[in-house]
């Protein structure tokens, strides 16, 4: 059995936190590495479980790789594989990105399916489309999906849907075509933006990114850089939706505020007090919040991974709140978890309606998935009694120092 959280709740949450770095954006960085045989050192790297994964695959392929607390260097100076193995790959959805780098650098890469998840199906037909549009040929070998090119060359590529690692593993593959690409309706996601500032410092040529067209001149080789991963705007989010939730006030030291506009707006339609600074974000919720209406769509829109966060905070506004889920198709396990605590949320295709204000008790709930588990950890901290957390696994893979983070901001949280 893993590990649980104990949440005695009731508490409101108070304090300043420093803001983690970017889990998604690290794995982005992490494959970034297998583009050049020089060495890539990251600071800022969140201390969580996927990024173990994500080590485990690149070494897989034969990188080298040390990780000292938040620094990792990886060290691509030979590729020694270009099939990802199948089981570090179930473990971690990002590993589908070593594909473009692979393809880009060895002509040839291979990696299984992702497969479905439990939020939902996970095609990867943007991202094959991409590559076949820059000149790869795309086939299925056993489990793996296979791409080879002697050479990729650039193209205008419109993706059908701006998928955020569609995006990446296109872009990885361009840096190294020959000739322009043009990646139109790109995700413009800031994890997305980031990267391309990586592979800029490491020799690559790109424009426009932060929007929805790329504009990439391949260059021949990349070299080596050294680089820090933008702060984590969906942790620095669930922390300021707890605090709100709790009717209480939390200050994310670090946050980028233009990262956060959806969710800043939202919070403050809401009722919430929510100040901005050079030093980060606050939000405090002096008064009871009132109900509010979102949809969960790609960036700059609303997060789809705050969506469950923000319906746990929801459970305490007043009036009858509604989140359309429109990124993924089956964002909304954590209803049923909620309710078991006494939220009263019913759903009706990818729409959720949330009354409130609900008072919540504590119960015994699962953490489902990453995102799922933040809403019951928020809807615990907000409830009279104590809630056990089973599933704890899948938080860590997204929350550095849950249980100690949330203490310091004066909750009552132990792991066990
Ligand atoms: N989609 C396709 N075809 C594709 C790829 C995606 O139809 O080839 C569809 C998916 O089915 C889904 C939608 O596009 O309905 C969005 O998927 P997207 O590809 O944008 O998501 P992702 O790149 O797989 C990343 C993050 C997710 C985050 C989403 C959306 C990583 C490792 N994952 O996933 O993060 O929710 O973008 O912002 O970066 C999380 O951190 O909890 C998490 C799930």
């Amino acid at each position: 059995m893993g590990e649980r959280l104990v949440i005695r709740g009731g508490r409101s949450l108070r304090g300043r936190l420093e803001a983690s770095g970017s889990k998604n954006a690290a794995l982005y960085t992490l494959a970034a590495a297998l583009l050049t045989p020089e060495p890539v050192i990251l600071h800022n790297v969140p201390q969580i479980a996927d990024i173990g994964d994500m080590v485990a695959v690149l070494r897989a392929l034969g990188v080298r790789a040390e990780i000292d607390g938040t620094d990792v260097t990886l060290h691509a100076e030979t590729i020694t594989e270009t099939f990802a193995p199948d089981d570090l790959v179930a473990a971690i959805r990002a590993s589908f990105l070593v594909m473009g780098p692979l393809l880009a650098r060895c002509g040839e890469a291979g990696c299984p399916s992702p497969g479905g998840d439990v939020i939902g199906a996970r095609p990867v037909d943007v991202h094959l489309a991409g590559f076949r549009a820059l000149g790869a040929t795309t086939t299925h070998e056993g489990q793996s999906h296979v791409a080879r090119a002697s050479q990729l060359t650039g193209a205008r590529i419109f993706l059908d849907y701006p998928s955020v690692l569609g995006t990446v593993n296109v872009l990885f593959a361009a840096t190294l075509a020959r000739g322009t690409t043009v990646i139109v309706n790109a995700a413009a996601e800031p994890e997305v933006a980031m990267l391309a500032e990586l592979l800029i410092a490491m020799g690559a040529r790109i424009a426009g990114h932060g929007t929805a067209v790329l504009t990439i001149d391949g260059v021949e080789r990349l070299h080596g850089a050294e680089f820090s991963v933008i702060p984590d705007r969906i942790e620095a989010g669930t922390y300021l939706l707890a605090g709100v939730a709790t009717g209480g006030d939390v200050e994310i030291a670090g946050a980028v505020p233009h990262h956060m506009d959806s969710l800043i707006a939202k919070l403050r339609e809401a009722g919430a007090d929510v100040t901005v600074s050079a030093s980060g974000v606050r939000a405090a919720a002096p008064r009871p919040l009132a109900a509010v209406q979102l949809q969960a769509v790609p960036y700059p829109g609303f997060a789809t991974d705050l969506h469950a966060p923000m319906a746990a905070a929801l459970t305490q506004a007043r009036g009858v709140s509604i989140i359309h889920e429109r990124v993924f198709d089956n964002r909304l396990l954590y209803v049923g978890e909620l309710r078991k605590l006494g939220a009263r949320i019913t759903t009706g295709g990818n729409v959720v309606l949330i009354e409130g204000p609900s008072p919540l008790t504590g119960g015994s709930v699962r953490a489902l998935d990453v995102r799922a588990g933040a809403a019951v950890v928020l809807a615990a901290l907000a409830a009279d009694g104590e809630t056990i957390v089973h599933e704890l696994q899948h938080l860590d893979r997204g929350y550095p120092l849950l249980d100690a983070r949330l203490c310091a901001l004066g909750g009552d949280v132990t792991r066990s």
